[in-house]
């Protein structure tokens, strides 16, 4: 009985985990947290870095405490303590299991990782620090994104248990298809935080943004004295050809993504198997109800669906298969209203009897499902668990899918898993919470459209691939196969993909082919796709073996997560910390298994799961709590718009000249970018001449950002000066930065960070980041031609609405005059003269090119551009 025995560890993990002490969190600092993550190719590799200093005159011990999504595989964790590395070597589980022991033994708590909510795993480990120094922590995970509802989600949790001066993720998406939108959603893109986040989308790649001040960490829904706690879930799907999708291949490797969506629907055959045994009394069986009703209203007439209930007893509501016609939909609802919890569970027959009716109704062109709903262990009829499987293996004969939902935590869901494994579906968990029945509906609506039944994908020349044979796809899913190319040899590599339609075999051939440019070194990232993906499975398969067969598989994978350091339920990492300290070991749980921080068992619960605190939801509803919440984007160059606040008021403090400087020589243009509302090209403009400009002024905030034009390159700024209350003014050139805080005042040219009143000033590589109240700007440092220049990025707007400069312009909101070739675009009824060109786009950090409407400055800004001259920085 492994599963016994690892749910003793964790519980006996609990135990140590309460008894030793905890750090002290105001002996440390966390001065520095950052999160990155890089998408390319809908795999993500997130790296967080967090900077710790030990403020105090003894050692200390620090700690490091994340969560991260529960599909990602840790690739990497390591710690610099005093100029020394400290690597986290990944093991074999057995291996690393004596030195678990070891370290329980002596009544250390070892590291580990844990489960924690819907989506999150808890990663933790600390060490000591002596006085006075620091400690950088390094975690890496890699996940393959899994498309549902017709996206893709990557979560990321910030939880740097403290407000920090320099936090900041970056976000960084990249696919070859094009991305068709993108959106910031979670727990930390609501209200008070929602504008210290900036998302910039260009077509085939897309930044998000998030650097919130050390005020707003304290301020948002669920932050306070420990800072931020909450996720950013970045919402994204990519463009579809509709054919065989994209291949994309690197060093002998590919990975193909298919997901055509322009297919008729196939009319599904669908039977519900519902679990009214005793437990389900209450809450579950009302939310169970709640979500029938709906799930019946969405049935499509030309399906067709058989209703059972189980308890001890077997209940059809009828015996056959019908039509989801209304008549059959008002009966069906009915009963759906009138399921009552009572007596014990015989699980065996009701299934038996969901794949009878299946099998008896045998209808061209059709798909069918059985989905089971259950809260608990077989208790009545046949109860070994292994006869089940085998008689309900034997009753599907692998003609249809079984979908099984766990709900709760007192079911068997190993059980449940390896039962769905082995009839081509799969399990998932409905957790007991409000919003169970939208949990339940959200499944359902995941399979709701079947589009493709007994879909083959082959691939000549192609080897070690990973699952090539699916029974349904449905639409807003993907199907995803990575491999292996024999002999590298693309010539003789030819993917295609074969599947029924209703009742018609279709082709799909010939991809919209993406090959990485082999001229990158050792790009090995489509070689992790494919071990990502065969892992997973591999550790799916074991789980429906058993014997020699299963301990070859196991091996197998074993091996795998070996070579590519992966952080699996076969295998733990082992951090050997600096000398005198004991060895961590990180164990992955397996999703059947309860953590710490669930329930044990029914009725004597040891820690609840704080309902809503972590996380924003499950992932499957396709609705987040705080989707209500616009998010108001802020970058620079934003156009303007009719709220443009009227400021002759401030004048006095910095008036503003409506003469440019007089240039003789041939005017250095700069080129300004506008983003656009709703349109995809943005809008550019040129301003000429080396000029004194106003960025961004927020009088009631006593801010002022102004910057001088290079008049050397024609890239940016030569200097950007801010000026803060009336005391504090910082001033950055190509060559540094200067800090100012009254008659104090302070160079820095290397990586540091000062505080001056409430301005930080974070110097980076190429970067400055500057926080003053409630704003946080960043200023690029980009070369061209071996000139450096400035460029400005607002990544956190002051909360105020009375600010401007160009820094402050909202989106332009433009449509273009239908003609071929565009040469007119209208705003704000007024037709303006346009030319298609191009520009730098130097807010972001490596800057892409990208296409625009060139039109003049005064057209682009709406008034003047002289209204945005200074006279002094
Ligand atoms: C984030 O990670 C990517 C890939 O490792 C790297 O190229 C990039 O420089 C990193 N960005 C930051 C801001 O550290
Ligand atoms: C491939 O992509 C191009 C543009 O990216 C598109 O025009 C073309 O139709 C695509 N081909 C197929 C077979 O879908
Ligand atoms: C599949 O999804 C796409 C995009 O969401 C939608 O446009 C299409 O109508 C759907 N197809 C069917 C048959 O429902
Ligand atoms: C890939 O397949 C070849 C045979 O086609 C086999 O020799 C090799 O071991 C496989 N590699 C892996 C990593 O499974
Ligand atoms: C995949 O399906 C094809 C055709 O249905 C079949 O010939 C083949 O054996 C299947 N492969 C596997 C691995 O199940
Ligand atoms: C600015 O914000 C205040 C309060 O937040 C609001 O009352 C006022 O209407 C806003 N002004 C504009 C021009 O939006």
């Amino acid at each position: 009985m492994e599963r016994t025995v690892v749910v003793q560890i964790a519980l006996f993990g609990l135990l140590l985990a309460l008894a030793s002490t905890l750090p002290n969190k105001d002996d440390w600092d966390v001065y520095s947290f950052h999160i990155n993550s890089t998408v390319t190719s809908r795999y993500a590799t997130t790296v967080i870095t967090s900077r710790v200093a030990n403020r105090m005159d003894e050692s200390k011990e620090i700690e490091f405490h994340v969560r991260i999504p529960k599909n990602a595989f840790i690739s990497k964790f390591r710690m610099f303590i005093d100029g020394q590395v400290y690597d986290g070597v990944v093991k074999a589980k057995e291996q690393a299991q004596q030195q678990y022991t070891e370290a329980v033994s002596r009544g250390e708590s070892a590291g580990l990782v844990s489960s924690v909510g819907r989506t999150l795993e808890e990663f933790k480990t600390s060490v000591t620090v002596a006085a006075h120094k620091k400690v950088t922590f390094e975690l890496t995970y890699e996940e393959l994104m899994k498309r549902t509802h017709g996206k893709y989600e990557l979560q990321i949790h910030a939880r740097p248990m403290q407000p920090v001066r320099d936090f900041k993720v970056d976000v960084y998406i990249h696919e070859e298809a094009g991305i068709s939108f993108i959106d910031v959603k979670g727990g930390l893109s609501t209200k008070d935080l929602a504008n210290a986040i900036t998302k910039t989308h260009a077509d085939k790649q897309a930044w998000v943004y998030f650097y919130p001040t050390v005020d707003q960490q304290k301020m948002c829904d669920s932050c306070g004295d420990q800072g931020m706690n909450g996720d950013l879930v970045i919402v994204y799907d990519v463009n579809r050809d509709n054919g065989l999708g994209h291949i994309k291949k690197s060093d002998g490797y590919f990975v193909h993504h298919f997901a055509p969506s322009d297919l008729p629907r196939i009319p599904k055959n669908v039977v519900f198997v519902i679990d009214q045994s005793g437990s389900m009394h209450g809450r579950k069986i009302e939310q169970t109800r709640i979500a029938l009703l709906h799930i019946l209203n969405d049935l499509a007439e030309d399906d067709h669906f058989g209703l059972i209930t189980f308890d001890d007893r077997i209940s059809y509501w009828k015996r056959e298969l019908v039509q989801a016609n209304s008549k059959n939909l008002e009966s069906a609802k009915n009963f759906a209203r009138n399921i009552q919890d009572r007596g014990s569970t015989d699980i065996n027959e009701a299934v038996l009897q969901g794949a009878r009716m299946l099998n008896a109704h045998n209808r061209e062109g059709s798909a069918s499902i059985l989905i089971l709903l259950t809260d608990g262990d077989p208790t009545s009829g046949v109860t070994n668990l292994e006869k089940i499987q085998s008689n309900v293996r034997q009753a599907i004969a692998g003609k249809f899918p079984l979908y099984c939902l766990g709900f709760g935590f007192d079911v068997n869901f190993n059980f449940l898993e390896k039962m769905s494994l082995q009839n081509n579906g799969v399990a998932r968990r409905i957790y007991e919470d409000s919003d169970a029945d939208l949990q339940l509906k959200g499944f359902y609506e995941e399979v709701a459209t079947p589009l493709l039944t007994d879909v083959t994908m082959i691939y000549v020349g192609g080897t070690n691939l990973t699952q090539t044979n699916f029974s349904h796809y449905y639409n807003g899913s993907e199907i995803v196969v990575a491999g292996e190319i024999t002999d590298n040899n693309i010539e003789t590599f030819t993917p295609q993909v074969v599947a029924i339609s209703s009742n018609r075999r279709i082709t799909f051939s010939n991809p919209n082919e993406t090959v990485e440019s082999t001229g990158t070194v050792s790009d090995d990232h489509i070689q992790r796709v494919w071990a990502y993906l065969t892992v997973k499975q591999l550790l799916d398969k074991e789980l429906q073996l058993s014997g020699p067969e299963k301990e070859k598989v196991k091996k197998e994978a074993l091996e795998l997560s070996l070579k590519y350091s992966f952080v699996t339920p076969l295998t733990s990492m082992v951090v050997t910390k600096p000398l005198g300290e004991t060895t961590d070991v990180l164990h992955k749980p397996k999703e059947g298994e309860r953590s710490q921080t669930r329930p044990p068992s029914r009725g004597h619960p040891i820690l609840r799961q704080p309902t809503g605190a972590s996380g924003s939801g499950f992932r499957s509803t396709g609705s987040f709590p705080h989707q209500r919440y616009k998010h108001r984007q802020y970058t620079p160059f934003r156009g303007y718009s009719a709220r443009m606040p009227d400021y002759s008021d401030y004048e006095f403090f910095l008036p503003t000249v409506s003469a440019p400087m007089e240039t003789t020589d041939a005017p250095l243009l700069h080129r300004f970018l506008l983003k656009a509302e709703k349109q995809t090209i943005p809008v550019c403009f040129d301003v000429s001449g080396a000029v004194l400009l106003k960025l961004l002024h927020h009088p009631s905030g006593e801010l002022y950002v102004n910057g001088e034009l290079d008049s050397v390159t024609n890239g940016g700024f030569n200097k950007i000066v801010i000026h803060f209350k009336t005391d504090q003014h910082v001033e950055i050139d190509t060559k540094g930065v200067t800090v100012r805080d009254g008659q104090a005042v302070t160079h820095h040219t290397g990586q540091d960070i000062t505080t001056a009143g409430s301005v930080t000033v974070i110097v980076r590589n190429k970067e400055i980041d500057i926080g003053a109240g409630d704003m946080r700007l960043v200023i690029l440092v980009h070369e061209k031609n071996g000139q450096k220049f400035l460029w400005p990025v607002l990544r956190q707007h002051p909360s105020a609405n009375n600010t401007q400069g160009l820094l402050a312009l909202e989106p332009i909101v433009y449509e273009e005059v239908h003609q071929v070739p565009v040469t007119k675009l209208t705003i704000k009824n007024q037709e303006i003269d346009v030319t298609s060109d191009s520009t730098v786009d130097y807010t972001l950090v490596s800057p892409p090119t990208m296409p625009c409407w060139l039109m003049s400055a005064e057209s682009a800004l709406q008034r003047p551009v002289t209204d945005f001259y200074v006279a002094q920085l």
